[in-house]
C-alpha cells in the first residue's frame, strides 16, 4: 500500500515536570519535523494514570506540556497538539488492541518490568496494557512515522506486530507498519549528578535534571555545579569513554550548539572543566532562558491553552473519527 500520506505521531506524559531531556531527546526534533510531517503531538494523560496522579496536579501538567510545547516552537497553526482523553478513540482502539495483543508480547517488555519492579502484584493493569494504548495512539491516525528514543523502541516494535497481526487475522492491510525515525545523533541526556542514569522528572535530587521550568540562574547553577570528575577534559570523543558525567556535558553543551561532540572536545580538551561549564552556562542560559519563560507566560494563560488543547482535540477527531469507523467495520461490530 502506497497512498499512506507522512504523518507522524509522537506523545509526552504529564507526569512531573518537562527536563532538558525531554527537549533535546524530543521536542527539539518535533519542531524540525512538524515541516516536512503531517504532525500529531499528544499530551498522553490516558498513559500519566497507570501509575496515581493527583486530579489538580495532572490538569497542571498537562497545560504545562502543551505550553512547553509551544513555547519551543511547536506551532499549533501547523500542527495539532492535544490531549489523549479528549479523543475517545484512543481508549477504544487500545481494548481492540488488547485483544489483538498477546499476554507473551506483553510479558516481554522491559519498562513493564522496570516500572513494576519487585511489585508486579500491585502494578494497575493499566501499566501491563500500557503498550496497546501506544499502538493505539499511533495506528488511530495511521501514523506512518513515530519519532522515538531509545527507550520507546521496544513499544513501537509491538505497534508494528500489533498492526501486522491486525492485518493478518483480518486479512487486511489496513494499518501501515509504522517506522520509527531516529534524528541524528540521539541525545539521551543523563542526570547531572550520575552520568549513568537518564535524567529524570522523578529522580528525588533537583540538581541531577534541568526543568523547563527552571529560570535563568537556576539553570546556570545547575550546570556548575553538575558533577565532572578530576582529570582534564578529553580532546577527542574516545577520550571521554568511562567518564560517564563529563561525556554527558559535553553532549549537551554539542546538543545545544547544533555542533559535534568531537569539535567540543577539540575545543575545550586539555583544560579543566571551569572554563567549560561557564560557557556551557552561558549557553543553555541563551537557548533555554527564552523558551522556559515563554513557557512561564503561557502557563498563566489557561484559557489559551485549553482553546488549544480543546481545537486540537477537535482536528484530531475528524483524521480519527472515520479510521475508527472502518476498523469497527473490518472487526465486526455493526454500527448506524
Ligand atoms: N510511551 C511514551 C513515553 O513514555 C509516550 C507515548 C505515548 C508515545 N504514546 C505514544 C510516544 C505514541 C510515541 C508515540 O515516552
Amino acid at each position: 500500500m502506497t497512498d499512506f500520506k507522512q504523518r507522524i505521531f509522537s506523545g509526552v506524559q504529564p507526569s512531573g515536570n518537562l527536563t532538558l531531556g525531554n527537549y533535546l531527546g524530543a521536542i527539539r526534533n518535533w519542531v524540525t519535523l512538524q515541516k516536512s510531517y503531517e504532525s500529531i503531538f499528544c499530551v498522553v494523560d490516558l498513559h500519566a494514570i497507570t501509575v496515581w496522579q493527583d486530579p489538580a496536579i495532572l490538569r497542571d501538567a498537562t497545560r504545562e506540556v502543551a505550553a512547553g510545547m509551544i513555547a519551543s516552537g511547536i506551532d499549533p497553526k501547523e500542527c495539532i497538539i492535544f490531549n489523549q482523553s479528549q479523543v475517545p478513540g484512543h481508549a477504544e482502539l487500545a481494548w481492540i488492541f488488547n485483544c489483538v495483543a498477546r499476554m507473551g508480547w506483553l510479558n516481554r517488555m522491559t519498562q513493564f518490568k522496570e516500572k513494576a519492579g519487585k511489585n508486579r502484584e500491585r502494578a494497575s493493569v493499566g501499566l501491563y496494557v500500557y503498550p496497546d494504548l501506544m499502538a493505539a495512539d499511533i495506528l488511530l491516525y495511521k501514523a506512518t512515522h513515530v519519532p522515538v528514543g531509545e527507550d520507546q523502541k521496544q513499544h513501537l516494535e509491538l505497534t508494528r506486530d500489533i498492526a501486522q497481526k491486525f492485518n493478518s487475522d483480518y486479512g487486511t492491510d489496513f494499518f501501515p507498519i509504522t517506522e520509527p525515525l531516529i534524528l541524528g545523533e540521539a541525545t539521551r541526556v543523563m542526570s547531572l549528578r550520575d552520568g549513568n542514569a537518564k535524567m529524570s522528572k522523578s529522580d528525588p535530587s533537583e540538581n541531577s535534571r534541568i526543568n523547563l521550568t527552571d529560570d535563568r540562574d537556576t539553570i546556570a547553577r545547575k550546570i556548575r555545579k553538575a558533577k565532572t570528575d578530576s582529570d582534564p577534559i578529553a580532546s577527542t570523543v574516545e577520550g571521554l569513554e568511562g567518564r560517564p558525567e563529563a561525556k554527558n556535558l559535553i553532549n549537551i553543551f554539542a546538543a545545544l550548539s547544533d555542533r559535534r561532540a568531537g569539535d567540543i572536545c577539540a575545543e575545550y580538551g586539555g583544560q579543566g572543566f571551569a572554563v567549560f561549564k561557564r560557557d556551557l552556562a552561558e549557553l543553555s542560559v541563551s537557548i533555554l532562558g527564552p523558551i522556559t519563560e515563554e513557557m512561564q507566560r503561557l502557563c498563566e494563560e489557561k484559557t489559551y491553552i485549553d482553546q488549544i488543547l480543546k481545537e486540537g482535540s477537535e482536528k484530531a477527531r475528524a483524521i480519527s473519527a472515520p479510521i475508527l469507523k472502518d476498523v469497527h467495520n473490518i472487526v465486526g461490530f455493526l454500527q448506524s
